[in-house]
């Protein structure tokens, strides 16, 4: 996808170096036409990352939004926002302390793990609750050649167990515990993914959920997995993003890793999440 890729419905912005992009000049006032919904899959493609302005949405208009990117995924274990199943409510507050603050790709314990993620933030603490994502292209492009083919053809296990998944599962008592081991047994991703929509080939590990390089010695894995944690998340790679109550982002979560800081409690921090499977990845 060129960077010069001309935009008729919509104005993407890059706050980094041909990653994440504000889009402005969205018009929820109707519905969105097919022709924007295809330039915001197209600018999701190629800015890993977008970001959107407040605005009043309805749950179902946030669906719409989030179909532009692919068909409507199941999302994970937080509670859902009565009569539409699709719309997981993610409340951090005095109660519940805030606990995402872990670099993470969401689900990626599932073989089918949602290709992205569209939030919207409804409450804010005053100050503090940034997001930041880190370009998972950008990263393997500035590896060493030869450390690119070491890494490529490599696969590594991801895992829900031991990360905050389990704790929030922990909480929900004994069967959910024991019906997610049975769910969810550990899968195995490659460690260097080619994107199925644009070809890049992208760093894919993650601090929460990556357990463990296949067909290595430990010691090498746990090393190995260490110099990645800590090489995608430089600051060339990361864009940090300051909320405003009723902005929106939308990610592509085989691209990209987050981080939401947990700064702000006992302060409330409320958000919405939709997630997507593309078309692309569920036929590559
Ligand atoms: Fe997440």
């Amino acid at each position: 996808m060129g960077a010069a890729a001309a935009y008729l419905h919509i104005r993407p912005v890059p706050q980094l170096p041909g990653f994440a992009a504000r889009v402005d000049g969205l018009d929820f006032s109707a519905p969105l036409s097919a022709e924007v919904k295809a330039e915001l899959h197209r600018a999701l493609n190629q800015f890993g990352l977008l970001t959107i302005e407040p605005h009043t949405l309805t749950p179902a208009q946030h669906i719409d939004l989030a179909s532009a990117f692919g068909d409507i995924a199941p999302g994970a274990f937080f509670p859902r926002l009565p009569g539409h199943d699709e719309v997981e409510v993610i409340r951090s507050d005095r109660e519940h302390p805030p606990e995402l603050n872990v670099w993470h790709s969401d689900v990626t314990w599932r073989r089918d793990f949602p290709t992205g993620t569209v939030i919207q933030l409804i409450e804010l603490p005053e100050s503090g609750g940034n997001t930041a994502w880190a370009c998972g292209r950008k990263a393997f492009q500035a590896l060493s050649e030869g450390m690119k083919t070491y890494l490529r053809g490599l696969h590594a296990t991801h895992s829900w167990t031991g990360s905050l998944v389990e704790d929030a599962l922990r909480a929900s008592g004994e069967e959910a515990m024991v019906n997610a081991v049975r769910r969810f047994q550990p899968v195995s991703h490659p460690l260097v993914r080619r994107h199925p929509e644009t070809g890049d080939e992208v760093l894919f590990a993650n601090e929460a959920f990556t357990r463990r390089i296949d067909g290595v010695p430990m010691r090498e894995s746990r090393a190995m997995l260490e110099f990645l944690r800590e090489w995608m998340v430089q600051p060339e790679f990361v864009y940090s993003h300051r909320w405003r109550a009723g902005a929106l982002a939308v990610w592509d979560n085989r691209s990209t890793q987050h981080h939401a800081a947990a700064d702000y409690w006992p302060q409330t921090r409320l958000l919405h999440r939709v997630t997507f499977r593309s078309q692309a990845e569920s036929a590559a």
